[in-house]
């Protein structure tokens, strides 16, 4: 009898992973909304696929990352991202590529969050202070400091920044879970919206008096534009 129970359990069991394995694919983008009339549709879900017989070696590459970018801008930092649009290789496979380089003394990349992809960081000059925040409702900070060579991850969703402490430039190199894992600059995204979000919910929800918010949000536009 009990055998029959341990068979009836993992016919259960395989039956329960066959339907887990039909789960939708990961959106690879802000969203997709659905069309009847394919021929007024622009993309699937991600983008479409060329051809393989056309396909050359220059769709799965790309160079000059090794250049120094300009970190002048009011947070001392710039990311140079490769993802699906600069590298269209990658479409469906789930990975890009960043790097980011941070001007010397408190170069920030501001708070912000991947909505589609985990990040693994390695940092390569500079002295890296890194963080982010776990989820409602504990938002513990997991906090570490990188020297050359040291690897931290951000995972997929998670608020997180990197500033560099050192007097010296810094530069990292990121890979990231998606082709497409979506940039959220809390800053921009809250204060920098448009149309821009009315300022007496940014007042309440952050609990700061209605001047600085309008002082916030022009900052944030000037940020973007
Ligand atoms: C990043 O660097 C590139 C090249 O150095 C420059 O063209 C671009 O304006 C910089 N972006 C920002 C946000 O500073």
């Amino acid at each position: 009898m009990k055998t029959v129970h341990y068979r009836l359990a993992f016919v259960v069991l395989a039956l329960a992973s066959s339907v887990t394995s039909a789960f939708d694919p990961s959106p690879l983008q802000d969203f997709c909304v659905a069309i009847n009339d394919p021929k007024a549709a622009v993309l699937v879900n991600g983008k479409f696929c060329k051809d393989p017989k056309f396909t050359t070696a220059n769709d799965f590459s790309f160079s000059g990352l090794n250049i120094p970018r300009n970190t002048v801008n009011r947070v001392g930092s710039n990311v140079t991202l490769l993802n699906v649009d600069q590298i269209p290789g990658l479409n469906t496979l789930g990975i890009s590529l960043a790097r980011i380089d941070y001007a010397p003394d408190g170069g920030l990349n501001p708070p912000h969050t991947h909505p589609r992809g985990t990040e693994i960081l390695v940092a390569v000059e500079g002295a890296l202070l890194v963080g982010f925040v776990t989820s409602n409702p504990d938002n513990r900070f997991i906090s570490k400091l990188l020297h050359p060579g040291d690897v931290f991850v951000f995972p997929i969703g998670l608020i997180h920044f990197q500033v560099n402490i050192a007097k010296t430039p810094a530069v990292a190199f990121a890979g990231l879970s998606s082709q497409n894992p979506g940039t959220i600059t809390i800053a921009d995204a809250v204060f920098g919206s448009d149309p821009p979000i009315n300022p007496d919910v940014l007042a309440k929800a952050f609990q700061l008096d209605n001047k600085i918010t309008a002082t916030a949000s022009s900052n944030a536009d000037e940020v973007i534009r």
